[in-house]
């Protein structure tokens, strides 16, 4: 009989790919299920994320809790960012823990699941020629990873730590991957690494040359692949050449998730992100004049340890500038053996969350605006969930949310539609 696997997942899209690989190896290896039901699990497996200080430190409540409700026999697996980060000191903490499989040694489960005590966080491990089986989750959008690990440094972050330095996957692996999923089923793809406009930079085998330019025309010429999305760009790295692929390729969704961090060079400087205030919001005017319907998401930290008041005036300049279609903002959290730690200068908890409050405000004016305008516009949307009996949500190649009514089962087409009613963070519309 087969024995059933209770996942949780934290944290990005890289995480979520990694539970995917986490699930392919252990239901076409070692015969688990996936199960929803905690209590009838024989292996708990908490993926995690220590991009933040809170999930962490909900981290052990967490375990606790999962160690009242689990059967006698299951066993317990503590995964992803936060595994590598604090490896064996999660078994001290919490001693009824099996193993720790940390973020880049995924392959390494079918191991893992057998030794009581296992701890493998190795963080120059190279996972990048691994094929993982694909477990047909989602069918019609498929996950692809293209790099693993970070080649930068940003002070305030984590992830070098959790996830080691950068290495492409060679693009051979890339397009034999996307060339199953579609044979499968896959209309979409979804492009995964930290920096994605990095790819190429280092391989394993020194001899493999390739740009994130290429990879893109060599993907986009997969016959049936009907849509290109990628997370994320790095600003730095948004040449000329990268915006006209992104505005030329039919293929290329038009919608980019372009990480500000901050809009002060000055902060910048000291977050060691390698662009200024200007160049960011050159970046995405190029783009915007280039595809005028393209739509540009970002993630914004506030509260910085240098971060004045002027400096946060630069952030608001740039959100005026740019009218983001949507924005990740965060409270700056110190990390862990990080640069932006040991700064003296800290901004105090109530601005920072004044700061964060005004962020949020002023972007919910901008989206109350811009999606009004959408009433009676056309457009292309791939559907990929049901909501409820004849509720279905779906995408268009921009990035709206757009749920309609259908009778009729859409799941997987493609559809042009038209908009009657906007919210906030999504539009309805009809099937023409
Ligand atoms: N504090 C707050 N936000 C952070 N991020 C990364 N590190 C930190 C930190 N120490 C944010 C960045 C990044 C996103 C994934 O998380 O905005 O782009
Ligand atoms: Fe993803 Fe970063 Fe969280 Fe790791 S720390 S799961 S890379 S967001």
């Amino acid at each position: 009989m087969s024995k059933r696997l209770y996942i949780e997942t934290l944290g990005c899209a890289m995480n979520e790919k990694d539970s995917e690989n986490i699930i392919a190896e252990l239901t076409t290896k070692e015969n688990y299920k996936t199960t929803t039901d905690i209590k009838k699990a024989d292996l708990i497996i908490i993926n995690t994320c220590s991009v933040r200080e809170k999930p962490v430190s909900k981290l052990f409540s967490q375990l606790g809790v999962i160690n009242k409700q689990k059967k006698n026999t299951a066993k317990i697996g503590v995964c992803g960012c936060t595994a590598s980060h604090l490896g064996v000191d999660i078994i001290k903490a919490a001693p009824y823990v099996d193993f720790v499989l940390g973020a880049r040694n995924v392959s390494k489960i079918t191991k893992a699941i057998y030794q009581k005590g296992f701890v493998d966080t190795d963080i120059s491990y190279d996972e990048t020629t691994y094929m993982f089986d694909d477990i047909g989750a989602n069918s019609y959008k498929k996950k692809i990873n293209i790099s693993i690990g970070c080649d930068k440094s940003c002070t305030y972050c984590i992830v070098p730590n959790t996830r080691g330095t950068e290495i492409s996957i060679p693009k051979e692996l890339i397009l034999d991957e996307i060339s199953r999923a579609v044979a499968s089923g896959a209309v979409e793809v979804l492009l995964l690494g930290q920096n994605v406009n990095n790819y190429g930079k280092t391989f394993s085998n020194k001899l493999i040359k390739s740009s994130f330019v290429e990879l893109l025309r060599d993907i986009s010429k997969i016959p049936k692949l009907k849509r290109i999305r990628f997370a994320s760009p790095h600003p730095l790295h948004m040449d000329d050449e990268f915006i006209k692929e992104f505005a030329t390729n039919d293929k290329i969704c038009k919608n980019i998730h372009i990480p500000l961090q901050s809009g002060s060079t000055k902060v910048l400087k000291d977050m060691r992100r390698g662009y200024s205030k200007e160049w960011f919001v050159d970046r995405c005017a190029s783009i915007k004049k280039a595809v005028p319907h393209s739509r540009i998401s970002t993630d914004i930290i506030v509260g910085f340890p240098t971060e004045t008041a002027e400096d946060f005036a630069d952030t608001i300049d740039v959100i005026n500038a740019v009218r983001f279609d949507q924005i990740f903002n965060f409270k700056y959290s110190p990390r862990p053996n990080t640069v932006a730690k040991d700064m003296l200068n800290i901004v105090p908890d109530d601005i920072a969350s004044s700061r964060l409050q005004q962020v949020i405000e002023l972007h919910k004016a901008q989206l109350d605006e811009k999606m009004s305008q959408n009433i009676g516009k056309e457009f292309e949307v791939l559907f990929e969930q049901q909501k409820n009996k004849d509720r279905y949500v779906g995408f268009s190649d921009n990035g709206y949310q757009i749920q309609v009514i259908s009778d009729k089962n859409i799941l997987g087409n493609i559809s042009k539609v038209y908009i009657t009613n906007f919210h906030r963070t999504y539009l309805e519309a009809n099937i023409k």
